[in-house]
């Protein structure tokens, strides 16, 4: 039965579903080989740098799942532009070629204004090299359109989950919490000639098993260019974490079930849409010991070194996340190198790494 499924050019849904219910080692471990074969097939042995800069941990919204939400009691900063321009040339110098600006959700004429000007600097000071990717939440079509003109080339928004009572669950009931606007945005985004990146946290209180698979499809159907995805990990203090908490599912065996549904996740991603890029995220670390490169053998191909300062990083942790808590940039200049090499793939330094499904959908 595995075997049929992880050879077919096209999953249905009750292939997808059942891929995802696997508990099985052995059968794991197949899907998770086969990922890593589309991955080669289509992306190569290699996985792309995104120096992640989180600008600022000021948000207006207040998801329930988030550490850094508006009703979070953390000292809030916002890095200075001088801060972040040499944070960029950092990246650039050491032929990162890419970096992501992420911040928690703020709008507003100034703050457009804002970026636009620091997207415009980093341009200049890397000759037009340094590809820029955004994760600043939903702003208006005027917006990102300015951003995207600015030089910014790629927009990261993750839709949480395509499941809009599942999204009730995890937001507030008001117009700032809007399903209908995030697909909006993602929409716009599209429009202005992004590469579009989207998500879900996995193994979130009451998502199901077929939740997950109208996720996939949803990627489908949004011709979806990039994926950012990741387990559901405890933030202290917040709403979500105090449901699951009381209700027993953080123990070590929740956890690690959470942990190996991303995994399956991951690779079922990349069995049905092939050419997208995949991130292996920071929340995979969070879970277990080598996350990421768990996550890169299970057919992800984007790894995000955290350039954040240590005392502002220490103020942006989304979740609970300890193992993170060091300045991955001051220890090594390049962190991953090593650990990249140890499972045969090369680090794509001085390439952008475009997602290879944005420029076959272009064409
Ligand atoms: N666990 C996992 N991911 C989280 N995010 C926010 N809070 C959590 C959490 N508790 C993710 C969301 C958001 C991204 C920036 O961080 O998916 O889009
Ligand atoms: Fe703000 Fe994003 Fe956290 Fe929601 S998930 S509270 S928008 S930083």
């Amino acid at each position: 039965m595995i075997d049929k499924i992880l050879n077919k050019e096209k999953l249905n849904f009750s292939d997808i579903e059942f891929l995802l219910n696997l508990t099985d080692e052995l059968e794991i471990n197949k899907l998770l080989q086969r990922a890593y074969e589309i991955k080669e097939k289509y992306i190569g042995k290699k996985a792309y740098y995104r120096g992640l800069i989180e600008i600022s941990n000021i948000c207006d919204k207040n998801c329930y799942y988030c550490g850094i939400r508006k009703g979070a009691n953390i000292k809030r900063y916002t890095i200075v532009e001088e801060e972040i321009l040499e944070m960029a040339k950092w990246a650039y110098k050491n032929n990162y070629a890419s970096i992501t600006l992420q911040a928690g959700e703020i709008t507003g004429a100034s703050y457009t204004k804002k970026i636009a000007n620091i997207i415009r600097k980093i341009k200049e000071l890397s000759n037009g090299e340094l590809g820029i990717t955004l994760s600043l939440g939903e702003q208006s079509y005027e917006t990102y359109k300015e951003w995207f003109l600015a030089g910014a080339h790629r927009y990261l928004l993750r839709i949480e989950t395509s499941d809009k009572d599942l999204y009730k669950t995890l937001h507030p009931n008001d117009d700032l919490h809007s399903f209908d606007n995030r697909i909006k945005c993602l929409k716009s985004l599209k429009d202005v000639g992004y590469q579009v990146g989207t998500g879900v946290m996995v193994g979130l209180p009451n998502q199901t098993v077929k939740n997950l698979v109208n996720d996939i499809l949803f990627f489908e159907k949004h011709d979806i260019d990039m994926l950012g995805m990741g387990p559901y990990v405890v933030a202290n203090d917040t709403p979500t974490a105090k449901y699951v908490l009381e209700n027993g599912l953080n123990g070590q065996k929740e956890i690690n079930e959470r942990f190996i549904l991303a995994l399956k996740f991951i690779a079922t991603c990349r069995l049905y849409l092939k050419d997208v890029n995949i991130a292996a995220s920071t929340a995979m670390e969070a879970l277990a010991p080598k996350g990421r490169e768990r996550a890169l053998l299970s057919g992800a191909n984007i790894l995000m070194p955290v350039l954040t300062k240590q005392e502002y990083k220490k103020n942006y942790q989304l979740y609970d996340n300890k193992t993170t808590l060091f300045d991955e940039t001051k220890e090594f200049i390049d962190p991953f190198k090593d650990k990249v090499e140890e499972i045969g793939e090369k680090v794509g330094f001085g390439e952008w790494g475009d997602s290879p499904h944005f420029n076959n959908r272009k064409k």
